[in-house]
């Protein structure tokens, strides 16, 4: 099973193969934004992919309208929509740093 990695938060957590990120995150309390409540919309939920980018599956429709709307950096997405096949690791600016 795919595993998602919280940095620095040094926290980990297996999931299902089509799990989204927030999923995997809520399963593991570790906190992330959100005013949507994962409708796509408000992109508080934006993550880093420090690594695995290319384990996640490829942004749909509404996630790629939204990061071009929030202007995301190549190597975010949005924990609510970005789904994981393989292994990732992962980060934002409000957990702190090692
Ligand atoms: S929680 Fe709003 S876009 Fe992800």
């Amino acid at each position: 099973m795919p595993r998602v990695r919280f940095v620095p938060l040094g926290k980990e957590r297996e999931i299902k193969a089509g799990t989204t990120i927030l999923s995997a995150a809520n399963k593991s309390e570790v906190p992330i934004g959100q005013s949507c409540s994962g409708d796509g919309m408000c992109g508080w939920c934006r993550v880093s992919v420090v690594d695995g980018l290319g384990e996640l599956l490829p942004p749909g429709d509404l996630e790629q309208r939204l990061m071009k709307e929030k202007e995301f950096l190549p190597n975010e997405r949005a924990a609510c929509l970005a789904k994981v096949k393989g292994d990732v690791t992962v980060t934002t600016t409000y957990w702190g740093h090692e």
